[in-house]
């Protein structure tokens, strides 16, 4: 059995998820870095002291399955998930295809559901409790977020099922909760800016400004601001918290 706590993450790759295993490995955790892009999470793996990679595309229930499976085999605990893998595609409403929305919906809300039941299955069987972290979005708690509708819906998906999940779970001291972020510097940011500058007709820097100025504190936001949030919920600092969805967005939305 693995002496540190283990923790497996999803689309730890790139931008957000890379920085939660980077963090994580940080506070003491052995870290399975999974991501569907094999070759990412092999390169953040080799660079933590403690960590491995995992090829896990999160649409598939059964792929799912097997690779809690042979974390808790090879490790022999599985103390912490974070089911952060997400896309986005900025498009208008009236434009968004069946297959666009069912892609965006598999992954960012089905994968996420997949992922919590297989890490809180393992956890109820090891009998050790544990703790759970979604990546939601300041988009799952407001619709004012131009060219993501199904992103919108996506996310705001994950926030119920964070609450359901807290609720069923909370006997088996399984705590789980969501990490609203803003507009935060990653490749999937990049991407939005290129799309939204073409939808609106303005240019990169013209969005990249607004989404700045629309921030009270004034820059965007970094992932380890999100890391670090991500590591407070699942450390005994939260142990009384579940169901929560926090903000960390610099002031772009407070509720
Ligand atoms: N960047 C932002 O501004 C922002 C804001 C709010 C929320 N988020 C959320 O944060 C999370 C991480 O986003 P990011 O900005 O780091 O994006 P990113 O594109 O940099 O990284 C996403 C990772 O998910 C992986 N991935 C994609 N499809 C997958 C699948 N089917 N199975 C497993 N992995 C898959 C990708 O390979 C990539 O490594 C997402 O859930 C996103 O919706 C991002």
């Amino acid at each position: 059995m693995n002496t540190l706590p283990v923790v497996g993450i999803t689309g730890a790759g790139s931008g957000i998820g890379a920085a939660i295993a980077t963090e994580l490995s940080r506070r003491g955790f052995h870290v399975v870095v999974t991501d569907v892009n094999l070759d990412s999470a092999e390169r953040l793996a080799a660079s933590l002291p403690s960590a491995d990679a995992r090829a896990l595309d999160v649409t598939s229930p059964e792929q799912v399955e097997e690779v809690v499976g042979a974390i808790v085999s090879h490790h022999g605990r599985l103390d912490a998930w974070v089911s952060n893998a997400g896309v986005s595609k900025m498009q208008r409403f009236v434009d968004i295809s069946p297959a666009d929305l069912k892609w965006n919906f598999e992954i960012n809300t089905f994968g996420v559901f997949y992922c919590g039941q297989s890490a809180a299955r393992a956890m109820m069987r090891l009998g050790t409790g544990g703790a759970i972290v979604n990546t939601a979005s300041m988009a799952a708690k407001q619709g004012r977020a131009p060219f993501l509708a199904d992103y919108v819906a996506s996310k705001f998906a994950v926030l119920g099922l964070t609450q359901a999940m807290a609720l069923e779970l909370a006997p088996h001291k399984i705590r789980v909760n969501s990490v609203c972020p803003g507009f935060v510097a990653t490749p999937m940011m990049d991407r939005e800016q290129t799309w939204e500058a073409e939808l609106r007709g303005v240019t990169v820097e013209d969005v990249r400004q607004g989404w700045v100025n629309d921030t009270p504190l004034g820059r965007l936001e970094t992932p380890e601001d999100v890391a670090k949030v991500v590591a407070f919920l699942l450390s005994d600092d939260a142990a009384f918290v579940t169901g929560e969805a926090i903000s960390v967005n610099g002031g772009a939305f407070m509720d």
